[in-house]
């Protein structure tokens, strides 16, 4: 048994996954409690469909499945709080970018652990989400909390946890400060700013969509829209060039890495 679900924390990423388990009807919203002292919409929305908000401390005793999703700043706080109240085979499953499945462990009194890495397109049943456990029964768990909400993907390590904070955690980011830059290139080429914003989002989005939709390789779908000579390459030259895309994207993922190394220690 899964539920109930206790969450800790339900701010951007514990709100997208309330949602997306709402919109999705995963769970029966009478299965999911939820902590967290400054609930925003997401955790409003759920208590309003029938989910519980900051029950009472006996309460906690019910949970089968605890969810950590606090900043990791706030992760021990929020353990040692709630760990007394647990039932003993009470499984924890972390979100918290960087900390590790032995610290969680600990504070929360030697129960098994799993962590996951996930995105906030969670919310729309689009997320991708990291796994990594020990423990078989955490990661089935994690595996039924995520499997609703988009993407599974279970790593054999726990140290690739860096890296997929970097390549999918983190990399939603990615995409937005791209799409930002290349609105303000176009204001910067002579096109009005609603112009720019309306034909930047919608060729990215439609283009992402198109990756999606058709399973190709994205070298493949580069390559049928770059014509020799013409302006996409001339574009491309810049982007692929010796201190474009290839070596920033390195450099970046290499620093958001060495930042959840820093986070877990
Ligand atoms: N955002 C993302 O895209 C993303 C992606 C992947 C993973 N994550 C991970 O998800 C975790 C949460 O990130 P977030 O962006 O969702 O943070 P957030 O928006 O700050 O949400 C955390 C929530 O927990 C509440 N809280 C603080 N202390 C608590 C306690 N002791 N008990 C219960 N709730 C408490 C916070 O309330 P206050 O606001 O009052 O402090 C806040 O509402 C982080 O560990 C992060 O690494 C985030």
């Amino acid at each position: 048994m899964i539920t109930p679900i206790l969450m800790l924390g339900a701010g951007r990423m514990g709100g997208a996954m309330l949602d997306g388990w709402l919109a999705a009807g995963a769970f029966a919203p009478a299965d999911l409690m939820i902590r967290d002292p400054a609930p925003g919409p997401s955790a409003l929305a759920a208590q309003a469909a029938g989910a519980t908000l900051n029950p009472p401390e006996p309460e906690l005793a019910r949970a089968r499945t605890v969810v950590l999703a606090v900043k990791p700043q706030l992760w021990r706080e929020a353990a040692a709080e709630a760990e007394p109240h647990l039932a003993p085979d009470a499984v924890v499953v972390s979100i918290a970018a960087g900390v590790k499945s032995a610290d969680i462990s600990q504070a929360f009194g030697g129960r098994a652990v799993a962590r996951v890495m996930p995105t906030t397109a969670a919310a729309i049943g689009q997320g991708t989400a990291s796994l990594f456990a020990d423990d078989a029964d955490a990661l089935a768990r994690a595996s039924a909390l995520f499997a609703p909400l988009g993407v599974v993907t279970p790593l054999a390590d726990e140290g690739l946890m860096h890296a997929a904070t970097a390549v999918s955690g983190s990399a939603p980011a990615y995409l937005y400060a791209f799409i930002e830059a290349l609105e303000a290139a176009g204001i910067t080429a002579g096109l009005a700013p609603q112009d720019a914003r309306q034909l930047a989002r919608s060729t990215l989005t439609g283009a992402a969509a198109l990756l999606a939709r058709t399973g190709e390789e994205p070298t493949e779908l580069r390559r049928q829209v770059t014509s020799p000579g013409g302006t996409t390459e001339a574009a491309l030259n810049v982007l692929l060039g010796p201190k474009g895309l290839q070596v920033l994207m390195r450099e970046a993922v290499a620093a958001a890495v060495r930042r959840s190394k820093e986070l877990g220690s």
